[in-house]
């Protein structure tokens, strides 16, 4: 395809779909794409491994938006999904923020539809809202205060004990912090289809063949997993505690990109992905999975697809993410 057509197809294909020369140091061309036109690369854990290995800065929910907030480059590259990319375009309106498949959703996020979160806050009228990070734009608009699962237990015990609060839109997650924190929640009923597959009867077999191994788990999992796990944690919580911890095997459940990074950290333990409940590759996040190396030079390229926003939502949808900064920063929790 040539420049006109691969923008005339930019909204249905996802990304510049053009040829990239076999030949092509893609590397190279990243580098040098990078100092040319002061871009920086942000990358969650979930990426392909050459996609971390290229990134600027790798992370999780709260590092990347945080990174995002404090980056004085001129394009940022978000190699995460879309929610992750419109988190930095609110906090960097005058930057542009590119994202090298356009179609790199998040199930969680699209489990809270607008208007109907809407009609369930307008019913909860007394309540406060926390939205985990993983949500549109929209849901973030209707939102008092943002979290993360690093920072998810903090966020909510900065709220008064009496203050009901709505905590959309991931369920598990959800429920995990009214067990940490003692409260009662009102949860919107929403999960992450990579960290409910995990099977229990298979992960129980492996510990038998691994007895010594340690089962990390990320608090999207269903509780009956998070009930066997030795840590839970959120993707850079997991990583600390696999480097730090004096075991040599873990069973890891939660997505498999976050393998690459455990294995470059300790290259002598063990890293088993926690088998999901049929015989797919579904702990790889599908969404995750559409950005490829390739695609991430197309995007620095051609400076497309870029995430555009309406100001008004833009504004809106900042507020409770300043305040998630803000109590992080308080907390301790970030710099
Ligand atoms: P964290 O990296 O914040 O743990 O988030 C995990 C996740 O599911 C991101 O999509
Ligand atoms: Fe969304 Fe789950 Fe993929 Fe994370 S792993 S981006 S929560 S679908």
């Amino acid at each position: 395809m040539n420049i006109l057509e691969a923008t005339k197809n930019l909204e249905k294909k996802g990304f510049m779909d053009m040829t990239v020369s076999p030949t092509l140091d893609l590397f190279a061309e990243i580098e040098k794409l990078k100092k040319e036109k002061n871009a920086i690369i942000l990358a969650h854990y979930y990426q392909e491994a050459d996609i971390q290995d290229v990134a600027d800065y790798i992370g999780d929910s709260l590092g990347l938006a945080q990174q995002a907030a404090q980056t004085d480059a001129d394009m940022i590259v978000f190699a995460g999904v879309h929610f992750m990319a419109e988190t930095a375009k609110i906090l960097n309106p005058n930057k542009k923020v590119v994202l090298p498949d356009l179609h790199a959703g998040c199930s969680l996020a699209d489990s809270a539809p607008t208007e109907a979160f809407r009609n369930f806050k307008e019913a909860h009228p007394n309540h406060i809202v926390i939205s985990y990070i993983n949500c549109t734009a929209e849901i973030k608009a209707l939102s008092d205060i943002i979290c993360t699962s690093s920072n998810a237990k903090k966020i909510v015990e900065s709220i008064p004990e009496n203050q009901p609060i709505i905590f959309a839109p991931d369920k598990n997650l959800g429920a995990f912090i009214n067990k940490q924190t003692g409260r009662n929640m009102l949860l919107w009923n929403g999960s992450c289809m990579v960290h409910e597959i995990f099977s229990l009867e298979k992960i129980l077999k492996l510990k038998q063949a691994y007895p010594e191994a340690k089962i990390l788990a990320h608090p999207e999992c269903e509780e009956i997993i998070l009930k066997e796990a030795d840590f839970i944690g959120s993707t850079t919580e997991i990583l600390n505690f696999a480097k730090k911890d004096e075991a040599t095997q873990f069973i890891v459940a939660t997505e498999a990109g976050i393998l690459h990074q455990m294995e470059k950290d300790s290259p002598q333990k063990k890293f088993i992905p926690a088998p999901p409940n049929n015989a797919c590759a579904c702990n790889d996040c599908p969404y995750m999975k559409l950005n490829t190396l390739e695609k991430l030079y197309l995007c620095m390229k051609y400076e497309k697809p870029e995430i555009l926003m309406e100001e008004e939502l833009r504004l809106a949808a900042r507020k409770p993410i300043i305040r998630m900064l803000e109590i992080s920063k308080a907390s301790g929790l970030i710099k």
